[in-house]
């Protein structure tokens, strides 16, 4: 911690004027040192969730049995629905087509067609997020970053103001999901059910170009999705390997 004595109580770069008026009639060096506290508590922040791995689930179970061709292991761990549920998902619902790989998802970003939150002012999603990233200081290419400039592809080619953006919010993991309703980026679904019926039915979006198909799925098989979804989850643990090796 920098000597942050004779600071003024409320001072920053913030909507309140008077706290922006204290913050601007700040010496520059001041200020970057309370800024240096407020990256620092973020990269802590960042550093403590990246040690946070969802443990093995049903399905990883499933998936090893399977992988050793033991049939009866297989079906002593997941449903029948469950099993149907994986087909679908992999298959006729093409869930995998955005949440693939180990965590199920494929770090992108897309417009499924969420309805806008009530009571919440509109959201652009990615179009606006990329727009204001690019603009903060502290952002991978800014003064507070510890990463070299070759590490922030995702920055130094991030397009702002690319309309296909409008309305594209990040492919979130699918692990452990049965244990964190509500769903979506502003808890706009309160149940599983609900984000399938939401995928089955695929309504217009919102704003900008929806990518989603209705998938003609009947109750049974939407009932078959969310029983999948159910054996995604396993212990969450905090990996210590981070503990260890400081991330650079
Ligand atoms: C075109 C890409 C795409 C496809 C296909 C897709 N998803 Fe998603 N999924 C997303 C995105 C993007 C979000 C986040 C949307 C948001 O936050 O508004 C999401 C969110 C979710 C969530 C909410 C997770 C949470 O923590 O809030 C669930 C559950 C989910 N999807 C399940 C499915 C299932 C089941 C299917 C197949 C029927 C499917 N998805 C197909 C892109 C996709």
């Amino acid at each position: 911690m920098p000597d942050l004595r004779g600071l003024p109580k409320h001072a920053g770069p913030v909507a309140d004027p008077e706290a922006n008026a204290a913050w601007r009639a700040l010496p520059q060096a001041e200020r970057d040192k309370v800024s240096g506290v407020f990256a620092n508590l973020g990269k802590a922040i960042a550093a403590y969730e990246r040690r946070i791995e969802p443990g093995p689930s049903r399905f990883d179970a499933y998936v090893e049995a399977a992988v050793a061709g033991d049939g009866a292991k297989m079906q002593a761990t997941l449903s029948r629905d469950e099993v149907a549920g994986l087909k679908l998902f992999l298959g006729k619902a093409q869930c995998v087509q955005c949440h693939a790989g180990p965590l199920f998802t494929n770090n992108e970003f897309h417009n499924t067609g969420v309805p806008a939150a009530r009571g919440l002012p509109a959201d652009s999603g990615r179009l606006a997020g990329a727009r204001q990233v690019l603009q903060d200081e502290f952002n991978c290419l800014g003064p507070f970053s510890d990463a070299r400039p070759q590490q922030c592809g995702e920055i130094r080619f991030l397009a702002a103001d690319n309309a296909v953006q409008m309305r594209q919010f990040r492919v979130p993991s699918l692990r452990n999901v049965a244990q964190r309703a509500p769903y979506m980026h502003a808890g706009q679904f309160a149940t599983l059910r609900e984000v399938v019926e939401h995928y089955n039915r695929a309504p217009a979006a919102p704003q900008g170009h929806g990518e989603l198909q209705p998938l003609g799925l009947s109750a049974g098989e939407v009932g078959q999705l969310v029983a999948f979804l159910g054996a995604l989850s396993g212990p969450v643990q905090a990996d210590s390997r981070w503990l260890q090796s400081p991330s650079p």
